[in-house]
């Protein structure tokens, strides 16, 4: 199959990663499918495909005859998943976070689509190879990660499992360049893939800062927005919510380290049922879809220096475990999937290893977390040569 074969692309699950990925791909001009489980379910994402396609001819940046085309040609639902899928040459699966869920659907998808139709999922951590085992021929299933928003964000990371061909793997590279997007390989199956991956050990300061209750995270938060970052990490956990946040973590510190497991305020906040923005409070309280944040008083301790040295740390690691081709795509994955300013190998390169080294030293001693600890390339400088 070529990128031009793929023409009838069948989207299941409609809710906030799904509505996005059928309007990239409508608007690609190819047919989408939209399933799901409720039809009020499917109003609700076609809707929200409208008002973003509205919001494109205010600006111009497409004609209503576009707009109308697309809509009332190229795209439709279905609460029919085998009939959905039946004749798609692409099948990209977001539907909830759960692994059984999420073979169910595949087995069914697998027993309804054409044999050698592309079966992707959307998921931002489970194993590929664990979900492709669900399918009859798994050289054709593969990850397909978008961000969110979909319409906005323009990395997709295009995951290997253990059994993916590389024939299928270029075909959804390209495929994903069609929709305007910026894809990158991701050569190996592992938690968090590039870009989550990196921004882990950060996620466990996070906690670790919070349990400590030492430094107030308006404090951390008044330093990164002062740098001109639209929002600081504290604010984005709670605006991501505390329940997504804690469950990443949880599930990191199952695969990747115990160093992970969420922090007993994270689990408070879990308990108490405050998920951040979505029930008002979280780290913060929330009014009016606003963080109430004190920028009064900015942090000394934790500074962007630390969440720097933390994400180069770990971008070392994800080069060295073969998970991405080069450091190059680290550095695009950081910046189109993250909006970071430049990725860590670019912002780390006319930084001191010796700043580096220290500056992971102290927080390995403060938190007592050996995922802090410099890696031998961080020490010696050498991984502003890496790959090269
Ligand atoms: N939200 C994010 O920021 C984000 C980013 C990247 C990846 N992801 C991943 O994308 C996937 C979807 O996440 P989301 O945030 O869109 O979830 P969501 O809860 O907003 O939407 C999931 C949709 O799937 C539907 N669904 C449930 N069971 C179904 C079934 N059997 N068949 C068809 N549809 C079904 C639900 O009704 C719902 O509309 C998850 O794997 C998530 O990890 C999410």
């Amino acid at each position: 199959m070529n990128v031009e074969d793929i023409k009838k692309v069948a989207v299941i699950g409609s809710g906030a990663m799904g509505h996005g990925i059928a309007q990239v791909c409508i608007m690609a001009g190819c047919n989408v499918v939209m399933t799901d489980v409720k039809q009020e379910f499917l109003d609700n994402g076609v809707a929200k495909i409208r008002e973003s396609l509205d919001f494109l001819v205010g600006k111009e940046k497409i004609t209503a005859d576009d707009r109308d085309n697309m809509l009332n040609n190229l795209l439709s639902t279905s609460l029919d998943l085998k009939d959905a899928v039946k004749d798609a040459q692409l099948v990209i699966e977001a539907v909830p976070e759960v692994m059984d869920l999420k073979k169910q659907v595949f087995a069914d998808v697998s027993s309804a689509a054409p044999k050698d139709a592309l079966l992707a999922s959307n998921t931002s951590t489970m194993s590929i190879t664990e979900i492709a085992t669900a399918v009859d021929n798994p050289e054709r299933f593969l990850g397909m990660h978008f961000f969110n928003p979909v319409n906005r964000m323009k990395l997709v990371e295009v995951i290997y499992g253990q059994k993916t061909s590389d024939e299928n793997v270029n075909l959804l590279f390209e495929f994903s360049e069609k929709l305007k997007k910026i894809p990158v390989k991701v050569l190996k199956d592992s938690p968090g893939f590039i870009v989550n991956r990196i921004g882990a050990p950060n996620q466990a300061l996070i906690s670790a800062i919070l349990d400590e209750g030492k430094i107030k995270p308006d404090e951390i938060d008044a330093v990164m927005k002062q740098m001109g970052m639209p929002m600081g990490p504290f604010e984005l956990a709670d605006y991501v919510g505390i329940d997504v946040f804690y469950h990443t973590l949880k599930y990191y510190s199952e695969t990747l380290s115990k160093d992970y497991t969420p922090g007993k305020t994270l689990q408070a906040m879990m308990d108490r049922g405050d998920l951040g923005m979505k029930t008002g409070k979280g780290i913060y309280v929330w009014e009016n879809g606003k963080a109430q944040i004190d920028t009064s008083k900015q942090s000394t301790e934790i500074t962007p220096m630390e969440f720097l040295a933390i994400q180069v740390n770990e971008a070392v690691r994800v080069y060295k475990e073969g998970i991405a081709e080069s450091v190059e795509d680290i550095d695009k994955g950081m910046v189109h999937g993250m909006r970071a300013f430049a990725g860590p190998f670019a912002l780390a390169a006319g930084t001191d290893p010796k700043q580096l080294t220290d500056t992971l030293n102290k927080l390995h001693e403060r938190y007592g977390l050996d995922i802090f600890k410099p890696e031998p390339e961080i020490q010696d400088g050498s991984f502003k040569t890496m790959g090269k």
